[in-house]
């Protein structure tokens, strides 16, 4: 019964006279893209067996117009197998470089550890084929730099997969903020934290790039830059390491705007919340559900200043197939990525001042 329901993809389109249901049993053909948007979707590989790829992204990216999932590749032959029967993708690969040795993918997704990030970014520019790469983009702003540079020479688009950026609950409370809907922002204080203790976890594995700096930190710094639109001057951080696994896992910092602040707690051995709050000089905005937005619930958001408190529901919407389609757009008419691998470069520059604000107990300069 489950795996019939499975199979079974529900389309809804919501028009002003009437709800149309469309039920079908197979995802949307590469032909109806095609006619539905008047433009060629473009062809993804996949490489790696990533749980975030299954949870999160392949549905949203494999119902998006413009995309269409080719092939998924695997260090092993036999996972990419089932993985590809399962998701109905077409090909699979016993290996990330016959993935990108296929002429008829136009770009990847790199959902890897953060250590292999910059590797398989720089292979697959070689290859000619444009990059989708998870966050962080790397290890560190040298690296950052680097594959950057790679990219533009090798003439193949990049983008870091900060997804959130691309959900109207982020992009209306930057548009709020922007107009001076609560002042002028003086802080923003976020909380993002969870509780995993699998040592097997990637998240758990120093060298492989884990901690709560790395995993979840990232976007509080990024959403920091994002609704202020500008770059922090300096920082300083308080960072707790596991003892057995060397992480860190409870991580807080104060990034320096000037005329604003932002200060963030992230944990990874902490009971799991997320919540973002900006503060006004007139008002005040809390986004509840500000990373792990649910595609298929509407999110929430307060905001309060002197005409009244008004909670606004936005959404549902799915970050990642907007993500996937957007990338896609820019990709077929020959634009610049969503947002551009220099975001991902100074995103990374408040990264490494963080570590080296830990280390030396300093303000450290961005
Ligand atoms: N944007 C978001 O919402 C979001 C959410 C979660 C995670 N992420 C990012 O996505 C990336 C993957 O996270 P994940 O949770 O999906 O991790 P994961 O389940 O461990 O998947 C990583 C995949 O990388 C491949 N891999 C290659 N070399 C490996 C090695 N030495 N050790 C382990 N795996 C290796 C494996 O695929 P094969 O075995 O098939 O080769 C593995 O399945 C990270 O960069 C993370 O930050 C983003």
């Amino acid at each position: 019964m489950y795996t019939k329901l499975r199979k079974l993809h529900l389309k809804i389109r919501l028009t002003s006279e009437e709800l149309i249901i469309i039920v079908s049993t197979k995802p949307i053909s590469r032909s109806d893209k095609k006619r539905r948007m008047d433009m060629e979707p473009v062809r993804w590989g996949v490489l790696g067996v990533a749980r975030h790829y299954i949870l999160r992204v392949h549905i949203p990216a494999r119902d998006s117009s413009l995309v269409e999932i080719h092939g998924i590749a695997s260090r092993d032959a036999d996972k990419a197998k089932r993985a590809a029967e399962k998701l109905d993708i077409p090909v699979s690969y016993n290996s990330y470089e016959k993935l990108l040795e296929d002429s008829a993918i136009e770009a990847v997704f790199i959902p890897l550890p953060n250590h292999l990030h910059a590797e398989w970014i720089r292979k697959a520019a070689d290859a000619g084929k444009h990059i989708l790469c998870e966050k962080p983009l790397t290890m560190n702003s040298a690296e950052a730099r680097e594959v950057i540079e790679y990219t533009k020479q090798k003439g193949v688009m990049l983008m870091e997969a900060f997804m959130h950026r691309f959900h109207p609950e982020w992009q209306r409370a930057r548009d709020l903020t922007m107009i001076g809907e609560i002042g002028r922002v003086h802080a923003i204080h976020t909380f993002f934290t969870y509780n995993l203790t699998d040592p097997n976890n990637i998240r758990n594995i120093l060298q492989f790039g884990g901690g709560a700096i790395r995993d979840i930190g990232c976007y509080a710094v990024n959403t920091a830059r994002f609704v202020l639109d500008a770059e922090p001057k300096r920082v300083v951080s308080l960072m707790t390491r596991d003892s057995g696994f060397g992480t860190d896992i409870l991580s807080s910092a104060l990034l320096d705007f000037g005329d604003a602040r932002s200060l963030f707690t992230v944990a990874t051995q902490t009971f799991p919340f997320q919540r973002v709050d900006i503060l006004g000089s007139d008002g005040s905005l809390t986004i509840h559900l500000p990373f792990n937005i649910y595609p298929d619930v509407p999110v929430r958001m307060t905001v309060m200043n002197d005409i009244g408190t008004r909670e606004l529901n936005l959404g549902p919407s799915d970050m990642y197939s907007i993500e996937f389609e957007e990338f896609s757009r820019a990709l077929r008419e020959g634009r610049e990525v969503p947002t551009p691998p220099e975001d991902a470069l100074n995103n990374q520059k408040v990264l490494d001042a963080l570590f080296r604000s830990a280390e030396t107990g300093n303000w450290e300069t961005v």
